[in-house]
């Protein structure tokens, strides 16, 4: 007890403060440092980092012209290959946001294809993700447009999609395509 005692007349009379507010100051203190070193990642422990996610961290590779049915594959099911996804038919790289574009991920139908008739009608319809936007009404195509705006500053350009082999009748290709879902 007189330890205690002298350990808080101590206190009052260094800080000024009485041992409870003293201790609750001192913890409060303890709480930010530990949330602010969080924050920080040292640079030893980055580079680790990224060699870890070397997959979603390296520069996005230009494909150039490809068709829809070569873009299915940069889906997320390939984990050596980029994240792709395309809006009125400019490719992006969407590998850095592999949480919402990846396996499992929110938006993962929309990786490896040209999803501007959903994006446009804020749809998840299975029939909707197509490149295919006829008949879509002025607001869908402002709302399509917005999400053009986005991908564009957020994502690199990566290619374009052309279409198929002049045999090839396009909406056959898009029934074939979500036919095989
Ligand atoms: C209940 C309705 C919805 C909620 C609560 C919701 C919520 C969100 C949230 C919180 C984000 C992350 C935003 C960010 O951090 O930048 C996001 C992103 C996104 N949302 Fe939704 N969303 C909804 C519906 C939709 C619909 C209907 C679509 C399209 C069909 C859609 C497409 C997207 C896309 C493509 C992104 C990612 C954009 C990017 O790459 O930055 N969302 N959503």
């Amino acid at each position: 007890m007189a330890l205690y005692t002298a350990v808080t007349d101590a206190i009052n009379q260094y800080t000024g403060l009485s041992p409870a507010a003293f201790f609750t100051i001192s913890a409060m203190m303890v709480v930010a440092y530990k949330v602010v070193t969080t924050m920080f990642v040292a640079a030893d422990d980055y580079v680790a980092v990224k060699r870890e996610h070397n997959i979603s961290l390296r520069e996005p590779v230009q494909v150039g012209s490809i068709t829809e049915e070569e873009l299915r594959p940069y889906n997320g099911s390939d984990p050596n290959k980029p994240l792709l996804m395309a809006i009125k038919g400019k490719i992006y790289d969407v590998s850095r946001s592999r949480m919402f574009y990846g396996p499992g991920g929110p938006y993962a139908l929309f990786a490896g294809r040209d999803a501007s008739r959903a994006l446009a009608l804020l749809s998840f319809e299975p029939s909707d993700l197509t490149g295919n936007i006829d008949g879509l009404g002025a607001s869908d195509l402002e709302v399509l447009e917005d999400w053009e705006a986005k991908f564009e500053e957020k994502y690199v350009k990566v290619g374009q999609l052309i279409s198929e082999k002049a045999s090839t009748d396009d909406n056959k290709l898009h029934g074939d395509q979500i036919k095989a879902d």
